[in-house]
């Protein structure tokens, strides 16, 4: 079994063959967009109204917590990927820290949150298309615009909006990366009109009571309550930020810009979140927006602002497959990396010309768009959390293990208090996992089972480690 704890070398873990190598095409600006651009998205747009549903005016507690978690988790990613700018993020740093079995395990969980997230976002906009196409005049057959759990056959517009964004990427990094820059502006200042409209209606009095299910998870007249359930669903709005460090290889100064790219995105989003949950809470009472599908905009129209609800509306139609951009993104990279690895077959390692890896992004592309067809947004929603904590709960580890191990690296960005840092992601995810549905857990229990007996059956006789 000691195939389970080898390691790769940290020290050359940037040494790869020529062919194998991704083009340094991003600086920091992009990096920022990049991850702003996987962080907002369904999350604030519409689970906040989950979130609130859950957690009353606490809901604002449930993104202080799950704000707190995803900080620690940015600095430990920080650390990590400015001392390895290799692709592959959480991955590639459990493979040089902790040993090859847990590298795998948090390699496949990483597909839950890269490409399970692209499939959730997908089914959230198909439902903003196809309320804008029916105020168009067009009207989508339900067989068409909806899996067969809400009554329909397919949801064509969320397999349709995959393939528009593999197509994008298949373009070039460069490309993508400039646009994506262009619709996160736009996604960030429909956000500030929504705070700056809502505050004009803020009544304190619409905070009481305050938390009237108290913190822990658990269940009431058949209902998941309490901050911590709302906190579980509301970590989906704060991830992305890693997404930055998959494109580590792709930057051209991966010290400065990562570091950049990873915080900076991270402290955009979580103060531009502070205000939006406060200005919606604020707005409105009895939580009213909280069973909306689109519960920014149902907030302005009943202050009687509806033609920036439309807006708001249409903005989320045109921004959100950003989001989809930078997981997909952020997937191929990490395919890649395992296919180099030889965890998977080499052959989906192999990039064209312009440096794109073709094979694993029209794979993502076509899984993602298969379970986008079929299944339903919260489900999705809540097994991309899963993954995604698993793999922070293992940069939190990595962070503190290395720190112990090799003092002497020499780390161009430093976590500060990287005992706290580390524990608090670490705890704080497994609290947020717990809090989770437990139908939840046990899929992420089933798919890491499958992973395991994919990894015997390949990685642990295959994996470039083997060969040495
Ligand atoms: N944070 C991303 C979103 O909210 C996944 O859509």
């Amino acid at each position: 079994m000691s195939f389970l704890t080898r390691r790769k070398a940290i020290d050359t873990i940037g040494a790869v063959g020529e062919t194998q190598r991704l083009h340094r095409t991003l600086g920091w600006p992009h990096l920022i967009g990049l991850g702003v651009g996987a962080i907002v998205g369904t999350g604030i747009y519409t689970l906040i109204g989950v979130g609130a549903e859950r957690a009353r005016p606490a809901v604002i507690i449930a993104f202080v917590v799950a704000g707190l978690v995803c900080v620690c988790a940015a600095l430990a990613y920080a650390e990590l990927a400015t001392l390895m700018p290799v692709s592959g993020s959480a991955y590639t740093y459990s493979y040089a820290v902790i040993g090859e079995g847990v590298a795998w395990v948090i390699g496949w969980s990483l597909v839950l949150e890269y490409s399970v997230v692209c499939s959730a976002v997908a089914v959230g906009w198909s439902g903003y298309a196809v309320g804008f196409l029916l105020a168009a005049g067009i009207d989508v057959p339900l067989a068409l615009a909806a899996g067969p759990h809400a009554g329909g056959i397919i949801n064509l517009p969320a397999i349709l909006i995959v393939a528009a964004v593999a197509g994008l990427l298949l373009v070039g990094t460069r490309e993508s990366a400039t646009l994506n820059m262009a619709l996160v502006v736009l996604k960030i200042a429909a956000l500030a009109a929504f705070v700056v409209l809502a505050m004009k209606a803020f009544d304190a009095g619409n905070f009481r009571p305050f938390m009237p299910y108290g913190f822990a998870a658990h269940e009431f007249d058949g209902q998941v309550r309490g901050v911590m359930a709302a906190a579980a669903i509301i970590f989906f709005a704060f991830y992305g930020f890693d997404a930055v460090s998959t494109a580590a290889e792709e930057t051209k100064n991966p010290a400065r810009d990562l570091t950049i790219g990873i915080i900076g995105s991270m402290v955009v989003c979580t103060l531009v979140y502070m205000a939006v949950a406060a200005a919606a809470i604020g707005a409105m009472p009895f939580m009213e927006f909280s069973r909306s599908g689109e519960p920014l905009a149902y907030v302005l129209r009943q202050l009687g602002h509806p033609g920036v609800a439309t807006l708001i509306g249409a903005v989320a139609d045109v921004a959100l497959p950003t989001v989809i951009l930078a997981f997909m993104f952020g997937q191929s990279r990490i395919f890649f990396v395992m296919a180099r690895d030889r965890m998977l077959p080499e052959r989906l390692g192999r990039v064209n010309a312009k440096g794109t890896p073709v094979a694993v992004t029209i794979g993502t592309a076509i899984v993602v768009s298969g379970i986008a067809g079929f299944f339903p947004l919260a489900e999705i929603a809540e097994l991309a959390n899963a993954g995604t904590l698993a793999a922070f709960v293992a940069v939190g580890l990595c962070l503190i293990v290395l720190r112990v191990r090799r003092p002497d690296l020499p780390r161009q960005f430093r976590a500060p208090m990287p005992w706290v840092v580390g524990l608090v992601a670490i705890f704080g995810c497994l609290y947020l996992f717990i809090s989770l549905p437990a139908v939840t857990q046990g899929r992420f229990l089933i798919w890491n089972l499958i992973g395991a007996g994919v990894y015997l059956a390949y990685g642990a006789r295959k994996s470039r480690l083997a060969g040495q």
